[in-house]
């Protein structure tokens, strides 16, 4: 079948209908990883906190690209100009070998084990054995050298691939691209503030992993935490047991180009209220917890901020999911917080992988509660396994139909733009429309 080219295909205007083939076409998705992950974005790669001490490192992921998050050495006259966090890319510049298998580690150099090429803790390449030849001796008897690599073999020439890093509040972000803006601008004035309220001015506690992975398209998860609508209907747990429903308060923020966004939300008290839960199938009002320990919630101060939007009013919210795009949520549900990296795996899979943490200074029983709470969420978490099984669901939908099907999108209309309650797609529609743009689409 002579498919037509991917991207003239999208005919109609606007980003509130998306065709299932932006799930599902596997050139598309080649031009995915270039033009957004390998492109003038910022991917997010770790947390500064998982590699402490010098040599410190760990595997991490831009794109399908693997790469290696290290702590290097700093000169003390660069010091408090230079975090000392590198990326480089987890690949020989010999042979193309991926050298780094251990997940976390601390090494002094990096040590490719086919030929033993040598890089230092930035990438540059140190030494790699037989460079300048074999000291032999030739038949009539003198010394000779035999073999080694040409007499002009530049060894600054050919290091790992280093990426550009920059660090925020501890949040570590890499980039391919020479063209990608300074990090703050690219987060953009509106979601910063949203990132400042977690991470500002704190130490940064390590408490955990979970990985996952979902056969559906990266795009599904950005969308997933994009969507309002469905934690009231899909989500059980949240349902009954108060941690979200449609008529709480509710914001939906996004950065001047609608790629980045911000799901702001303070819970109700749950139970019920019957112009919200009549209907709600997911809604059962006789459930009750066995270890209510789960929702035991502790407002904490740094809840309370001055509400960016409207100056001299202060608001609390117990929910703020950031979507990064593209490659990273952060999320505080009440006293659980974590990043999720979103890791593509082709067209028709991801890799999720989510770092609980918490603060330095958290009380040994915080640190219980944060621990407890991220039972909700996670691959088998109460909240988040219904997530993952609907993206795969979805994707199985996209996948059994041909050029014309297409989402709906349009709770709320078919515009973009932020909005003051939840009962909107608009950050999704958002999403797509910079989507459309990056991709030529
Ligand atoms: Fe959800």
């Amino acid at each position: 079948m002579n498919a037509p080219e991917p991207l003239s295909r999208w005919a109609q205007p606007g980003s509130s209908r998306v065709p299932f083939w932006a799930y599902t076409d596997p050139g598309l998705y080649q031009r995915e990883l270039e033009r957004i992950f390998y492109g003038p974005h910022w991917c997010y790669v770790g947390l500064e906190v998982e590699i402490p001490r010098t040599g410190d490192y760990k595997l991490s992921w831009v794109g399908e690209r693997q790469v290696i998050m290290v702590r290097d050495r700093v000169a003390p006259r660069d010091r408090g100009t230079d975090h000392g966090i590198r990326v480089v890319e987890n690949r020989c510049a010999h042979r193309g070998v991926r050298f780094c298998q251990q997940p976390h580690g601390n090494a002094r150099s990096f040590v490719c084990p086919y030929h033993q090429w040598t890089y230092k803790l930035d990438g540059d390449l140190a030494g790699l054995p037989f460079k300048d030849g074999v000291k032999a001796v030739a038949e009539d008897g003198s010394p000779c050298v035999q073999g080694g690599m040409p007499a002009d073999f530049d060894m600054k020439a050919h290091g790992l691939t280093k990426l550009r890093v920059e660090v925020l509040h501890g949040l570590v972000f890499a980039t391919f691209s020479e063209a990608a803006e300074p990090l703050r601008d690219y987060l953009g004035p509106d979601v910063m503030p949203w990132l400042d309220r977690i991470f500002q001015g704190r130490q940064l506690a390590l408490l955990g992993y979970n990985r996952q992975r979902i056969p559906g398209n990266w795009k599904l998860m950005m969308e997933n935490i994009k969507d309002p609508y469905h934690p009231g209907l899909l989500h059980t747990w949240f349902v009954t047991f108060g941690l979200w429903r449609a008529d709480q308060k509710s914001r939906m923020v996004m950065d001047k180009h609608g790629r980045h966004a911000v799901m702001i939300s303070r819970r109700n008290d749950g139970g019920e209220n019957k112009v919200v839960t009549e209907g709600v199938t997911s809604f059962k009002a006789n459930m009750v917890l066995n270890d209510d320990r789960l929702l035991d919630v502790v407002p904490e101060p740094w809840w309370k901020v001055a509400d960016p939007a409207n100056p001299g009013t202060e608001i609390m919210p117990t929910v703020t999911m950031i979507t990064l795009f593209p490659s990273v949520i952060v999320q505080q549900q009440v006293n659980s917080l974590s990043t999720r990296h979103i890791v593509p795996r082709g067209e028709g899979g991801f890799d999720f992988v989510w770092t609980h943490f918490g603060f330095a200074d958290d009380t040994p029983e915080m640190t219980r509660r944060r621990l407890r709470q991220a039972n909700l969420f996670g691959p088998a978490g109460f909240v988040s396994a219904d997530d993952g099984e609907v993206i795969e669901f979805s994707q199985d939908g996209f996948r059994q139909w041909g050029e014309e099907g297409q989402t709906i999108c349009e709770l709320g209309g078919t515009g973009t733009g932020g909005t003051e309650h939840m009962v909107t797609e608009t950050l999704i529609r958002s999403m797509y429309a910079y989507w459309r743009k990056v991709m030529d689409a």
